[in-house]
């Protein structure tokens, strides 16, 4: 168990099972991007370690970059979307896979696809770590996705609470 701030967390996915997951979506996307010589973009703050352990495992060319768009505060997602840190390359014609940590509604991706197509990007899609299928409220075609959780606030690996607790290698989840 650990505590963040005034939370109390539960061990919840290991570093060893999470590594399972990101090599298993990694040569899914291996095998579709091969010669395609993809943009990547990774969404702070909390797909930074993701990212890194992600394109560790890709063997083809490709770019990355990171844009920073935020839909939460605390525990609760707000359902607007703010662009903090934007995109300063041109995507124009280019294949762009987003690589996100956890999708949770649905809202922040539902903004960033369309946008990214609106700029000119011949294809998007989504790799994700994580997602809550029973919190989803848009319709999202996520391509590559690690994991899938019941509805539970986890924080560790990137993710936090308060902006708390990324540094942990292992995912925990809030106690009750
Ligand atoms: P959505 O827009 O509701 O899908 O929220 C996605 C964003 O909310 C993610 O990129 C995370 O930054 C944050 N988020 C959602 N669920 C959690 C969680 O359980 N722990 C920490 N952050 C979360
Ligand atoms: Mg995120």
């Amino acid at each position: 168990m650990i505590q963040i701030l005034d939370k109390q967390f539960d061990l919840f996915i290991t570093r060893e099972q999470i590594d399972r997951d990101i090599t298993a979506i990694a040569e899914k996307i291996n095998a579709d991007y091969a010669e395609r010589k993809p943009l990547l973009i990774g969404t702070l703050n909390g797909a930074f370690i993701f990212a890194a352990d992600l394109v560790r495992k890709l063997n083809f060319e490709h770019e990355i970059q990171f844009t920073k768009i935020s839909s939460y505060d605390g525990m609760d997602t707000t359902g607007e979307v703010k662009e903090l840190i934007g995109l300063t390359v041109d995507i124009t014609g280019r294949d762009v896979i987003i690589v996100e940590d956890i999708i949770d509604t649905g809202t922040t991706m539902s903004h960033l696809v369309p946008q990214l197509k609106a700029k000119g990007a011949r294809s998007v899609e989504i790799a994700a770590l994580l997602m809550k299928p029973g919190k989803l409220k848009v319709p999202l075609d996520v391509k590559y996705c690690a994991m899938e959780i019941p509805n539970e606030f986890i924080v560790g690996y990137g993710l936090d609470y308060d902006n708390y607790g990324r540094n942990y290698a292992d995912i925990y989840v809030v106690k009750e």
